[in-house]
């Protein structure tokens, strides 16, 4: 990596013999947007308690701009940290919780007022300074939390699950503007959460964790597109999985259990098992193909439902004679809007987005 703003290399954290955070090894480049994304209970709090300083590691080494970090105390490291429940002090305006850090760093007055003035225009609530945290909205709250942590210029600014309080539309919005925010001040977000339509709409970088270790770290597009394990592939996006069995290799060969045959699948992950399990996701699949399409397996699809959600309307069907049922996102061309409960209409994916996983 040409500029890593931290580095770990084999950080471990173990409570008792339970091993929380296993052996991780990765960088973070100065100035991206790095996310990571896992359920609950993986490690993602631990890991960004060590990187803060709150923890301290079992093994492992943690540098941040090269300098090692291991026994720097918190309130030493360049790294400042959001939490979901944002912290922020009641009883005091949003200028005095602004200011709190810069107070604590014994900077003069002008510099304070500069500095907080400064930062409030950057998150939008210049002329927010005199009111006090309980009559601000919650997009508000969290903008001044973030802002708080920002005016202390931190090398890198730890997120734990920020938006996780909030309700879903206002979540939606927080996304953007954190994404926005980011790009516009430059600091390194490292930022966990369990939701990986946050991980992927604001993120340059994902780790997804898995049982304290790291499955994969890539961009938005080659996680969605590209997932490397089983895990993966069924926690970032929705998907179907098919079991299957192997009838050839070289190319993969792979039949249903119902009997659907489906050549040229690509091996998601090299493994010797017979048995797999077949993963496809909704926008893969092509209602009515067309003839002439190369590298297609085709089967029929019996309509069982539409689910109407605007833009992202999803038909349920089962395949061919079946009782297997799949989800299949409906294109928005009114060329499908024959579509109905009960309809049967041939279906294909092509073999590059058929992808097999050793059983999971
Ligand atoms: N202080 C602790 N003592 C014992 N177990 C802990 C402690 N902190 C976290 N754990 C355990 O470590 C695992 C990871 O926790 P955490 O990092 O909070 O997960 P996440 O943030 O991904 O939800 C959980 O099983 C949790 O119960
Ligand atoms: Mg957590």
């Amino acid at each position: 990596m040409k500029n890593p703003v931290l580095e770990i290399e084999h950080l471990r954290k173990i409570f008792g013999n339970f091993v929380a955070v296993d052996s991780l090894s990765f960088d973070v480049e100065e100035g991206s947007f790095f996310s990571i994304l896992g359920p609950s209970g993986c490690g993602k709090t631990t890991l960004l308690r060590m990187i803060a300083g709150f923890l301290s590691p079992s093994d492992g080494v943690l540098r941040i701009r090269g300098k090692e970090m291991n026994s720097v105390p918190p309130n030493r490291r360049p790294v400042n940290l959001v939490f979901q429940n944002l912290a922020l002090f009641p009883m005091m305006n949003v200028r005095d919780n602004i200011a709190f850090g810069l107070k604590r760093q014994k900077l003069d007055k002008k510099t304070i007022t500069f500095k907080v003035d400064s930062i409030l225009e950057r998150v939008h609530l210049q002329g927010y300074g005199s009111k006090q945290v309980a009559q601000l909205s919650g997009g508000q709250k969290q903008r001044i939390a973030i802002a708080r942590s920002l005016v202390l210029e931190p090398s890198l600014l730890l997120l734990d699950e920020p938006l996780g309080a909030l309700d879903l539309k206002l979540r939606e919005q927080m996304k953007i503007e954190l994404k926005k925010l980011q790009s516009e001040v430059g600091t390194t977000f490292m930022y966990i959460t369990h939701d990986q339509s946050e991980a992927l709409v604001m993120s340059d970088t994902v780790a997804v964790m898995n049982k304290g270790r790291f499955e994969q770290i890539d961009t938005p597009r080659e996680l969605y597109s590209n997932p490397a394990t089983s895990f993966v592939a069924g926690f970032v996006g929705e998907t179907n999985i098919l079991p299957v069995k192997v009838i050839s290799n070289n190319p993969l060969k792979v039949a249903t259990l119902f009997g659907l045959e489906l050549a040229g699948v690509t091996a998601g992950e090299t493994t010797k098992a017979k048995e797999l399990d077949l993963y496809i996701r909704p926008e893969s699949i092509m209602l009515d193909p067309d003839a002439g399409l190369q590298d297609i397996n085709k089967f029929s699809l019996h309509i069982q439902n539409i689910l109407f959600d605007g833009s992202n309307t999803k038909v349920l069907a089962t395949i061919d004679k079946s009782d297997t049922e799949i989800t299949v996102a409906l294109p928005q061309s009114s060329q499908f809007a024959h579509i109905k409960k009960g309809s049967v209409v041939s279906a294909g994916v092509h073999a590059d987005h058929c992808r097999c996983y050793a059983r999971g």
